[in-house]
């Protein structure tokens, strides 16, 4: 058995394809499960289309590039712990959300470009998504690829930033946003915080990771997420810090170039390599709803830390999609 439709994600991207028609027979079948892990690896995203839109079918396919990764947090959203364990429910409603004003326009729910676990010292291979609820205006998710950034940035800025080390704790306010701050934000309402995830949040030592690191096939990845940035290793001072935020503004701008904007629909399925891969959510219209399910494979490149050799190593939170 082999994939019958495999097809470019977008004409003249250098990443990400399209797969068509996968059945969850398919999708549990070895071969194609290797398939699946060997073009997932390659490409660095995959958009499944056409496809049954079960949590069945996000744990076949979520499980062909490796195991999940669990959340230990109680008070994160699980579809059913007994049947689907780690299928996590992401929702903002009208009554629940951070509301930031952006270009004029309030939005719900908007995340500016990331990598997700950026805050600890492993990376999870993977992050899968599917849309239960849809909206209307907004609610698009881009993915930015890193090789593709790497290959674009100016290369000037590359000599300054390549070797620095970025320092990253979980600090998911927009009001603590550092980097990369469009220059028209205004924040309307903070994201929603519990006392357990603010707790957990303070006794977290700092993580560590490369601004650019280097796959086994030897291509090179800008990998810096400007959301959660403290600043660089060793220069946490205003020249440090004018470096990331150059770097970090030079992401925002050239991540159009290098990037693949998805409006859902509820027969898809998107998995995307988050060691490669930055990705954002457009927000949308704060009087919509919007659910998503969610799943996070294990993994880890190796070559990130914690401060100090601080302890932890848990993930204790995963707010962001
Ligand atoms: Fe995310």
């Amino acid at each position: 058995m082999a994939l019958p439709d495999i097809r470019p994600l977008k004409q003249g991207l250098p990443f990400g394809i399209r797969i068509g028609g996968l059945t969850l027979e398919q999708a549990n079948d070895p071969a194609v499960r290797q398939e699946i892990a060997s073009l997932f690896d390659q490409h660095g995203m995959i958009v499944f289309e056409g496809v049954e839109p079960s949590d069945e079918m996000q744990l076949a396919i979520s499980t062909a590039i490796g195991p999940l990764k669990e959340h230990p947090v109680k008070s994160l959203s699980r579809v059913d712990q007994d049947t689907m364990p780690g299928v996590i429910k992401i929702a903002v409603t009208p009554e629940y959300g951070g509301i930031v004003e952006l270009n004029g326009k309030q939005v719900s729910h908007w995340l500016p470009w990331h990598f997700d676990h950026c805050y600890n010292n492993e990376l999870n291979r993977a992050g899968v998504l599917r849309a239960i609820d849809i909206v209307e205006d907004g609610g698009i998710t881009g993915f930015a690829d890193g090789i593709a950034l790497y290959k674009a940035f100016p290369k000037d800025l590359l000599a300054r930033i390549e070797g620095k080390e970025i320092l990253y704790s979980l600090a998911t306010q927009y009001s603590q946003m550092k980097f990369g701050k469009p220059a028209d934000m205004k924040i309307i309402r903070p994201k929603p915080m519990n006392e357990e995830f603010n707790k957990q949040a303070a006794a977290m030592p700092r993580a560590i990771h490369p601004a650019v690191w280097t796959r086994d096939s030897g291509e090179k990845v800008l990998h810096v997420s400007a959301y959660m940035s403290e600043g660089i290793l060793d220069a946490e001072d205003e020249a440090g810090n004018a470096l990331l935020e150059e770097v970090a503004q030079t992401i925002n701008r050239l991540a159009d170039q290098c990037s693949y904007h998805h409006r859902w629909k509820p027969t898809e399925f998107i998995i995307w390599d988050n060691w490669r891969m930055l990705h954002t959510v457009s927000g949308n219209n704060p009087s919509e709803s919007r659910t998503m399910h969610r799943t996070t494979i294990k993994g880890d490149y190796g070559l990130g830390r914690f401060e100090n050799d601080g302890i932890g190593g848990k993930i204790l939170s995963e707010t962001m999609v």
